[in-house]
């Protein structure tokens, strides 16, 4: 391993002003967003909306450090036959692929998840690699919400399986030279509030750094991926944007060591304002020992998919879409946002 090149990557990942679109959905979940705007989902119809936003130019080069692809996507070409990990390059944002391989139920626990996908990894790493991919992510899912029958959860045996995943993961991509977005995502799922998210999250942040350090990753090479201290979706008590900063702020400095390079944030279900709203609400906090951005799959997406709805007529639509929310979120990964920009359209 070589830790001063990992180092560079992360902190190229999270260059201030950029931050990381995540464009790894499964071809279950894209079926999903694609049902919504009433698209197919095939390989072509992937192609040709991941190509849209890899061809916006604009977005790519100046508001987005890294992109993180699905198995398919990255062997995938540009209806030109351009590798579509190419365009990505000649934007001079960086490759990124997801190496999960999604969740399993975890037996001996009612309604709870483990990721899944360690065996071969470091076949597969190696192969991501020599295309190109310079980082990786795992996601590892924490639900509050679903226990069955009235348990409490999450277990601990749950915060533990996924958390020792989760270094396994981050410990074979360090030895294949690619820097792991660790992500250990406390759902957004329920009723709870503020108060309920960041205690779990803080359990989860800490097992998962007791991992990391007992499989001795390098804290230096890695990116981490929480979600914020917020709210249940389905909770009468909806914190404040100024709320939700504070106390993801105090979560995170009780639990990330300061050696970490850079946090990029996953939006998680928050609406495409909120989630940019609250990351600039992070950023205008001085003395943080990490760099914040984000690494958004739906707040940067939603506008994107709903504009060009599978019509080769609204590329430039679906273009203009991508490139203000990514402008919206760069702003805001510096402290310079502000919900006026939201009116003057891109
Ligand atoms: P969301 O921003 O839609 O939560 O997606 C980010 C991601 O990569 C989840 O793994």
């Amino acid at each position: 391993m070589n830790l001063a090149d990992l180092n560079k990557v992360a902190l190229a990942m999270v260059t201030p002003g950029k931050g990381i679109l995540a464009a790894d959905e499964s071809s279950g979940t894209i079926k999903k967003r694609f049902d919504a705007i009433k698209v197919e989902s095939t390989e072509d119809s992937r192609r040709d909306y991941r190509e849209m936003l890899f061809r916006s130019s604009d977005a790519m080069s100046k508001y987005i450090s890294g992109v993180i692809l699905y198995d398919e996507t990255i062997w995938q070409d540009a209806k030109d036959g351009t590798p579509l990990i190419k365009l990505i390059e000649a934007s001079g944002a960086i490759p990124g692929i997801k190496v999960d391989e999604g969740t399993q139920a975890l037996p001996n626990c009612p309604g709870e998840l483990v990721t899944v996908g360690l065996d071969k990894l470091a076949d597969r790493l190696k192969k991501y690699h020599e295309r190109g991919a310079r980082f990786a992510k795992w996601r590892a899912v924490i639900d509050i919400a679903g226990g069955a029958g009235g348990r409490d959860i999450p277990s601990m045996t749950a915060i533990r399986v996924n958390a020792h995943a989760l270094a396994r993961y981050a410990a074979l991509c360090q030895a294949a030279q690619i820097v792991p977005i660790v992500e250990p995502e406390v759902l957004m799922d329920g009723n709870h509030d503020i108060d309920r998210c960041y205690e779990v999250t803080s359990r989860v942040l800490n097992k998962t750094f007791q991992e990391l350090r007992v499989q001795r990753v390098a804290l230096e090479g890695m990116i981490l991926k929480p979600n914020m201290a917020i709210a249940g979706k389905k909770s009468g008590k909806q914190a404040s944007v100024d709320e939700v900063a504070e106390k993801t702020i105090r979560l995170l400095k009780a639990c990330v060591p300061a050696a970490v390079p850079g946090i990029a944030f996953l939006s998680g279900g928050q609406s495409d304002e909120a989630a940019t709203a609250h990351l600039n609400a992070m950023n205008r906090t001085s003395g943080l020992p990490w760099r914040l951005t984000f690494s958004y799959g739906r707040a940067l997406q939603a506008a994107p998919q709903k504009a060009w709805s599978g019509k080769p007529e609204n590329l430039a639509a679906g273009q203009r879409a991508f490139t203000h929310r990514a402008r919206m979120n760069a702003l805001a990964s510096k402290g310079e946002w502000e919900t006026g920009l939201e009116k003057k359209a891109a």
